[in-house]
């Protein structure tokens, strides 16, 4: 549905754009409808198009919406004094009321509010050929209609690249897989008699993945139609001797055919991982701490200071349009990524750290009070504990702690023995940094329901080995940092449930975040913007959506699937080293191995494997409550993600033997 405007269409200027003044009258028109309501004003040029683009704009984003958000009460940044300008002398004008000056008079009003500003008209075509003019009028208006008018390759959905196609998937015992845990061997005892796979089954299963063939003889052929180099063609597959010696062997469970995954494919997207380390090959098994970056990532990043560099949302210059719209083409790619409802939901932030400390800083001092409870597990980062502590320890309220069994699951039994009217909100970690547990989330997120609580799912090491889906969870909040996921460092993002979001102050002030201000109030953006004041990591934000699409290109799912079956090689042949004892063996974990070896400091064997070119973590992780649990102060903490090998686990578990062998 469209709505003329009330004085007509424009007549469009010789080179088919509406003039600024009649934009001005537009803008108006367009923002006083009401917020969600009434489909915008048409822009109608002579060929009633703007740019190329359909005349009918999207819906706009609810920008006024901020009008019945004036600075609460006690805000630092609410002005002192009634709805004077604060500056002696200087009254309102006659007739003006605060926040009036958001129905803008002038195109600058519009540019200004819009906040999200491209050029008006085409400019002359730049050097780098991008299509100047694509962007001219509609991002003024509605910032996420036109990331593809920028001419920034647009990579979206689900691509073959890695991966035969579904039909191949589809006759994959995938969600069997799934579901099919391993337990940690204990030392000595032979996994198959537990009905687990042997060392040489996983390594079989792993070379397969490594040789980049996870199909049986007989599948008919999936190459797809662009004959990507990453996926092997069905002679190949049909004639791979190992797949039939492992048909011959091992029989239905690790006959599994699978999607392929070419390893060394995945590892040529990353320059990093051709490093060479005290005269080795890099090993990097510090994923926990952060992800190295695909070629696609560093190549988005610099694409952005070639082609977009600009500050936000501010300015009407072409360079200030791209960039907005790759910004918040981020934010889309976000929301798609976990599920979310509406971009809306998603606020860019520097990590996870910040994020938490967002939420407890903003929702937590309106919403926690005397005697009130927050439920953490024993499992969390100090992310996870610092800012709920602290914000207990100003309100008078408490920390209660879900107690964690000796493989280091959570115990839900006593979990659910917390909640209670006084609970206001539980977060919990998704995956252990320290142990890798998959922690049940979903289910604790049921119970803070129950009582009427919010939840909080800390995604940080979870994001990158798991599906994500926020509204499955029906988490209020979900944090994660960028660098985790393959993305850069200094970019997070808070998820929270748009009416919960909508309902929360403003954590900090500043530029970005407000509607109109004054020296006696402040009138806020709605969220996102309410909570991102100031210049904010334009560019990281962009770097990554380029890491979710890459990931999205190779599949979560197919990711996961692979990292378990890693993790499982790993820890089959990391557990029977003489002297290693596994710390955290819970049935359902991602990615970690943390483990102290007996007579080493944890440290000691983080240098004689940073000898080798092997990175891992030694030392706390930032969880120490946890690593107390279990007696100690300290592990070794491999940490796996999708592009590390058996190979690469061998090289470890050789240099734990040798340590193990001296001193055993
Ligand atoms: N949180 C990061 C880790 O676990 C830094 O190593």
């Amino acid at each position: 549905m469209t709505m003329q405007t009330p004085t007509g269409n424009p007549a469009p200027l010789p080179g088919g754009l509406p003039d600024p003044a009649q934009l001005a009258r537009l803008a108006n028109a367009f923002f006083r409808a009401p917020p969600g309501g009434v489909a915008a004003p048409e822009v109608v040029t002579g060929s009633g198009a703007v740019g190329g683009v359909p005349s009918a704009l999207p819906a706009a984003a609810p920008v006024l919406a901020s009008l019945s958000n004036p600075a609460p009460a006690g805000s630092p940044l609410a002005g002192p004094a009634g709805t004077g300008t604060g500056v002696p002398g200087l009254t309102l004008p006659q007739g003006r009321v605060p926040g009036g000056n958001l129905l803008p008079g002038s195109p600058t009003h519009i540019l200004s509010l819009g906040n999200r500003a491209p050029a008006l008209a085409p400019h002359a075509a730049a050097q780098n050929g991008l299509p100047d003019q694509a962007v001219s009028v509609l991002p003024a208006l509605e910032p996420r209609a036109g990331g593809a008018l920028l001419g920034v390759p647009q990579q979206s959905g689900a691509s073959p690249y890695y991966f035969l196609d579904d039909t191949l998937r589809a006759g994959s015992p995938a969600s069997a897989h799934e579901n099919t845990r391993y337990d940690a061997p204990a030392l000595g005892a032979d996994p198959r008699a537990f009905g687990l796979p042997t060392q040489d089954d996983l390594r079989g299963l792993l070379s397969l993945h490594r040789d980049g063939f996870q199909g049986a003889p007989g599948i008919p052929d999936a190459k797809p139609a662009h004959g990507s180099h990453y996926v092997l063609d069905e002679a190949r597959a049909a004639a791979h001797p190992r797949d039939q010696q492992r048909d011959q062997t091992h029989g239905a469970p690790f006959s599994a055919v699978r999607a392929p995954f070419d390893v060394d494919a995945v590892r040529r997207d990353f320059p990093i991982l051709a490093e060479r380390v005290n005269g080795r090959p890099l090993v990097w098994l510090d994923n926990a701490a952060t992800t190295h970056k695909p070629r696609a990532v560093i190549e988005r990043l610099a694409y952005f200071y070639e082609h977009e560099n600009s500050n936000i949302h501010r300015a009407a210059h072409t360079l200030a349009g791209r960039a907005t719209d790759a910004y918040e083409h981020a934010r889309e790619t976000v929301q798609r990524f976990i599920g979310a409802g509406s971009p809306d939901e998603i606020v860019f932030v520097r990590g996870t750290t910040e994020a938490i400390n967002l939420i407890a800083k903003s929702w937590g001092e309106e919403n926690v009070g005397p005697g009130d409870e927050i439920v953490v597990s024993h499992l969390e980062h100090h992310a996870n504990i610092v800012p709920w502590q602290q914000l207990a320890a100003r309100k008078g309220a408490t920390l209660r702690v879900i107690p964690v069994d000796e493989s280091g699951q959570v115990q839900l039994d006593e979990c659910r023995k917390l909640f209670n009217e006084r609970t206001k909100i539980a977060a919990v970690t998704q995956v252990s940094n320290a142990l890798g547990t998959v922690v049940p989330v979903a289910q604790i997120v049921q119970m803070a329901h129950a009582v009427g609580a919010k939840a909080l799912v800390d995604g940080a090491q979870s994001i990158s080995h798991l599906r994500v889906d926020v509204r499955a969870l029906d988490a209020d909040f979900f944090v994660f940092s960028g660098h985790k996921i393959y993305g850069p460092t200094g970019i997070g993002v808070v998820y929270g449930k748009r009416e919960v979001l909508e309902a929360m102050p403003p954590w900090q002030g500043g530029g970005n975040m407000i509607a109109d201000v004054t020296f006696e109030r402040t009138l806020f953006q709605p969220p996102p913007a309410r909570f991102e004041a100031g210049t904010g990591n334009i560019a990281d934000a962009v770097g990554l959506g380029a890491a979710l699409d890459y990931v999205t290109r190779i599949g979560i799912d197919n990711i996961a699937r692979y990292e378990h079956d890693l993790l499982a090689y790993a820890t089959s042949v990391l557990a029977p080293v003489p002297g290693v004892r596994l710390v955290g063996t819970a049935n359902d974990k991602a990615s970690v191995l943390s483990f102290v070896l007996r007579g080493y400091q944890t440290e000691e064997v983080g240098r004689a494997l940073s000898e080798e070119g092997i990175a891992v973590r030694s030392g706390h992780h930032c969880a120490q409550p946890i690593l107390r649990r279990f007696g100690l102060e300290a592990t070794v903490r491999p940490s796996l993600a999708f592009y590390n090998t058996c190979d690469e686990v061998d090289a470890l578990v050789s240099v734990v033997r040798r340590l193990a062998a001296r001193r055993g």
